[in-house]
């Protein structure tokens, strides 16, 4: 007998506070949970999660969702692999759903790995029988201990030499399925992907080989050819050595994020064990995230030509977006890691990472190359796009260090580029706003009567103290649309208790769906706290519900029996309506 659907059956057998604190502390906070949200970085915790709906949502970056939701964001998973989890985690038997789940294609995890380890030991093995590829190591500098740590291995330059190999054990289908072998459909045979080529073996985090990379020789391209993306080779989810960095990273959770293979390989060999790297592809923000669940530092080291340089500004926004602490090494002559450990070694790369800056400072480092700073123009642009840059920073007293340091290094008086960092902040913000809003756009009723009940409620949260016992009555008799209804209620309680208005505090208190519109609409309005005329929207609000009641009176003048009392009724609302019209047009 099956009862309702997989996801239902899981997500009624779980508690969704004891399922995150299994991954994050979680505090009570009134009747709600909250935490410090494990999706962006934050000193304050914002991430609330209601128990009595199973629900979570984060005020500060807007994740929201149930247990199955959470597991997916946490762990890069896909839907119904987070529901395995969960079931798995929580010994949920599944059992009677998995024969009639149809959405989902069935994959042998089990076989796939087991192929692509067969497929690495292969390799390996077969290393010690290719003396040119040893001695390509070799000149590489790698030593017997690094090739076993990275597994590195060779393929033997020959069409059908793997599928020979794991022929007997594994299907040609499956050997395709892994990205081992290619089908060559007008011969209508297969044949190996990786021949003579250099095999680094692709590990995730839980020990299982999960593809391939390999390197060429010589000077013959492509240079690198890496597995397809499978079944469970994700290029954008998976970092190179993190399998070996996320045993190293006991004293400092500290991460080195690079560009290539050989870089983690030469670093790994240099001692720095908590180098990964990206498979040549841009930094996503699951990799972002992935290194943010073993690391608090990420310490950006790509190839200092500029093609690196610019990778690695784009990586900066990725990251800072999810980690707090990100840093930078510029290594200088157009060198990659491996090459300047080669160069210099291991202690000169040590006081490299010692030296990283900070991503912005990186970016106006980067940005300065592109100027003449001899010229008063050039130096007055730089300048203002320096600022621009600066008043990004979220951290006031940060922002003032880096105001500082420019300040000095460029000898200009630190109030003007203080001046122009708080214009960029600030400014921007007022003009576009003012335009957005002097548009003289006709509004719809219902938008209208939003905007108004919207106005409303921000006035409340900043202006509570100041409204009339008048205004109070007349909010208090109110009776408002959807949502804001429960907004309104809920702030009226709220400041009985509370003379000042915390969001803090009301995503602790409040039912979260209270406080999730509440947010959503102060976001909305920021800045338009001290423009909004509280006696305006009360008036207009006032004149809206008039008119309901007239349309309602005019209505009911149809089918009533007692027709002069209704339309003694509709006479008073009108005077009402001429009353109030008149006093708005005097503006009281
Ligand atoms: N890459 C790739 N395909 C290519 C070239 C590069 O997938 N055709 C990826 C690889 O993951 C490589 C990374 O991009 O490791 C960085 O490229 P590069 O700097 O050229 O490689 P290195 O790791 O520095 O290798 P080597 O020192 O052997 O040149
Ligand atoms: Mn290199």
């Amino acid at each position: 007998m099956q009862k309702g659907n997989i996801f239902e059956h899981v997500l009624d057998q779980v508690n969704l506070v004891d399922l995150i604190s299994g991954y994050i502390p979680v505090e009570r906070a009134g009747r709600n949970y909250k935490a410090l949200c494990p999706f962006h970085s934050e000193k304050t915790a914002s991430f609330i999660i209601s128990e009595e709906k199973q629900l979570y949502h984060c005020f500060g970056c807007g994740a929201a969702g149930n247990a199955i939701n959470f597991v997916m964001q946490y762990e890069n998973l896909d839907y119904l692999d987070a529901v395995e989890l969960i079931a798995d985690r929580y010994n949920i038997d599944i059992s009677e759903f998995s024969s009639s789940n149809s959405q989902k294609k069935t994959v042998d995890y089990k076989l796939f790995y087991a192929v692509l380890r067969d497929a690495a030991n292969y390799y390996y093995k077969n290393l010690r029988t290719a003396p040119q590829a040893m001695a390509y190591l070799e000149k590489r500098g790698l030593n017997y201990d690094i090739i076993r740590t990275f597994g590195i291995g060779f393929s033997n330059d020959k069409w059908t030499d793997l599928i020979n190999r794991l022929g007997k054990k594994y299907s040609v289908a499956t050997l395709e399925q892994v990205g081992l072998a290619i089908e060559n459909k007008e011969k209508n045979s297969h044949y190996d992907r990786f021949r003579n080529r250099i095999m680094f073996p692709i590990v995730n985090p839980r020990g299982k080989v999960i593809g391939f990379g390999g390197r060429v020789m010589d000077d013959s391209l492509p240079k690198y050819l890496n597995s397809p993306e499978t079944d469970v080779f994700n290029k954008s989810q998976t970092l190179y050595g993190l399998h070996l960095a996320k045993d190293h990273l006991h004293e400092k959770k500290q991460l080195i994020i690079c560009e290539g293979y050989m870089d983690v390989i030469a670093l790994h060999a240099a001692g720095f064990q908590n180098a990964v790297a990206t498979l040549g592809t841009a930094m996503t923000v699951e990799h972002a995230r992935l290194m943010k669940r073993y690391s608090e530092e990420i310490v950006v080291c790509y190839d200092s030509d500029l093609a690196g340089q610019k990778a690695a500004l784009k990586s900066i926004d990725v990251l800072e977006g999810v980690v707090e602490k990100v840093r930078v090494v510029v290594l200088g002559e157009g060198l990659d890691p491996d090459e300047y450990i080669k160069k210099y070694g291991p202690e000169a790369f040590k006081e490299k990472v010692d030296d990283a800056v900070t991503g912005t400072a990186f970016k106006i480092r980067h940005l300065r190359q592109g100027f003449n700073l001899n010229s008063e123009q050039e130096k007055v642009t730089f300048l203002s796009k320096a600022s621009e840059i600066i008043s990004q920073v979220k951290n006031g007293f940060e922002k003032n260090l880096y105001i500082d340091e420019l300040s000095e290094s460029l000898g200009v008086n630190r109030g003007l580029i203080a001046n122009e960092v708080y214009k960029g902040s600030k400014g921007n913000h007022l003009s576009f706003h003012s335009q957005k809003k002097s548009r003289n756009i006709p509004i719809v009723e219902n938008d209208r009567r939003a905007l108004l009940e919207e106005q409303l409620i921000v006035y409340l949260t900043h202006a509570y103290s100041k409204l009339t016992d008048m205004q109070k009555t007349v909010i208090g008799a109110f009776e408002f649309s959807e949502s804001r209804q429960d907004i309104f209620s809920y702030l009226m309680t709220y400041f009985e208790g509370n003379d000042r208005f915390s969001m803090q505090h009301v995503i602790e208190e409040a039912d979260l769906d209270v406080s999730s519109a509440l947010e959503q609409i102060l976001e909305k309005h920021t800045d338009e706290e001290s423009d909004i005329d509280v006696d305006l929207v009360l008036n207009n609000i006032l004149l809206m519900k008039l008119d309901d009641a007239l349309d309602a009176l005019r209505k009911e003048l149809k089918t009533t029996d007692d027709v002069p009392k209704i339309e003694r009724e509709i006479q008073h609302k009108l005077l009402l309506k001429k009353e109030l019209t008149l006093k708005m047009r005097h503006g009281k």
